[in-house]
């Protein structure tokens, strides 16, 4: 068993993966400063440190109190529209902060590393499904950051020794009967429209119905949430001291912003009112991945990212929220 260092436990991946990796008999100590995460979130066998991850100090006393195996990278800045509005403040936190504890990691002795990258990467897609060759060109500076420290990572492979997995996420959905998606403030498709199909929102403003896509809204690749700490877990024992590798985590199959809605129609028995908005700055028109890679490589398989299923999980976290937080508290991830 492994003992393992979870950067951003107190998030919605991150946690979902900690309860994974701890049901699994692992040993999870979390680092989260709670700047986004819930600490509600964290499950109960993990051993919490509240500090930043750029806190070299605390991170360096943490590591020299004990010998971790691997390190999981979850914590980030992520909301699209503040990165390009605000990219000063991601370049600070994920990267800066990023780069402080690759070095307080590496001055530890620690060589494995798993991070948490993002479609965000790519860009505006040339080609789709999207294979992890294809030229990567950012549209926020979310994307950028997420890119620079792939890129970080590769030359710590090869400098260091380290084997490093990142996994470049498509649109991460659906909960657990813990976990759920729950930002703040919500800027993500489908916690919106199921507020709005609660009657928690007055609609859902659909950004754009231009794009050259089937209805004119954008197609998006969502994937369970328990399929993303599916790969963590099976990429434990697959790193290579030297070698950096990027996977795609997405099903292959897109949906558009409408479809979504209908989903959600379908599951709550509640329409969603919708308004139509202008695009959003940053948006790229499709992102659909191209899962083979980590399929052959990690033997991965989307198994619960039916939309169905995503949007009925989702829906549940939801609505026991709401049964345990009438006042519109947040309990978890
Ligand atoms: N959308 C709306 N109205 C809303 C919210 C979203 O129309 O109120 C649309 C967006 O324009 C987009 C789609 O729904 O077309 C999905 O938007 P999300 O904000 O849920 O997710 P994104 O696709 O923007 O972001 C996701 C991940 C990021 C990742 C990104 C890749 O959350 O981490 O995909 O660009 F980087």
């Amino acid at each position: 068993m492994a003992n393992i260092l979870v950067t951003g436990g107190a998030g919605y991946v991150g946690s979902v993966c900690c309860r994974q990796l701890l049901e699994l008999g692992h040993s999870v100590t979390v680092v989260d400063d709670l700047s986004t995460g819930h600490r509600e979130a964290l499950p109960s066998g993990a051993v919490f440190c509240q500090f930043s991850i750029g806190d070299r100090e605390s991170l360096s006393g943490l590591l020299k109190s004990q010998r971790f195996d691997s390190v999981f990278h979850f914590a980030a800045k992520a909301l699209i529209p503040e990165s390009v509005a605000n990219p000063g403040v991601f370049f600070d936190s994920n990267v800066g902060d990023g780069i402080r504890m690759l070095e307080t990691i590496r001055e530890a002795g620690i060589r494995r590393f798993v991070f948490s990258s993002s479609a965000a990467v790519y860009g505006t897609p040339v080609e789709t499904p999207i294979v992890e060759s294809h030229p990567k060109a950012p549209v926020n500076s979310y994307g950028e950051t997420k890119l620079m420290l792939e890129r970080a990572l590769d030359w710590y492979a090869k400098a260091y020794g380290w084997g490093v997995a990142s996994f470049r996420y498509f649109n991460a959905s659906g909960a657990t009967g813990e976990a759920g998606e729950a930002h703040d403030p919500e800027t993500h498709l489908i916690p919106i429209a199921l507020q709005a199909a609660m009657g928690q929102r007055e609609y859902l403003e659909i950004y754009g119905n231009d794009y050259p896509t089937p209805d004119g809204t954008c197609v998006r690749d969502f994937v369970h949430v328990l399929d993303i700490a599916d790969a963590h877990i099976r990429v434990l024992d697959a790193m290579q001291d030297g070698v950096a590798a990027a996977y795609n985590i997405g099903t292959g199959t897109g949906y558009t912003v409408k479809e979504i809605c209908r989903a959600i129609e379908t599951v709550t028995g509640h329409p969603v009112p919708v308004r139509m908005g202008a695009r959003r700055p940053g948006d790229p028109p499709i992102l659909c991945a191209s899962p083979k890679k980590i399929m052959d490589e990690l033997g991965w398989k989307p198994s619960r990212s039916s939309l169905e299923n995503i949007v009925s999980s989702a829906f549940h976290w939801h609505e026991s929220v709401l049964a345990a937080a009438p006042a519109g508290g947040r309990l978890a991830g």
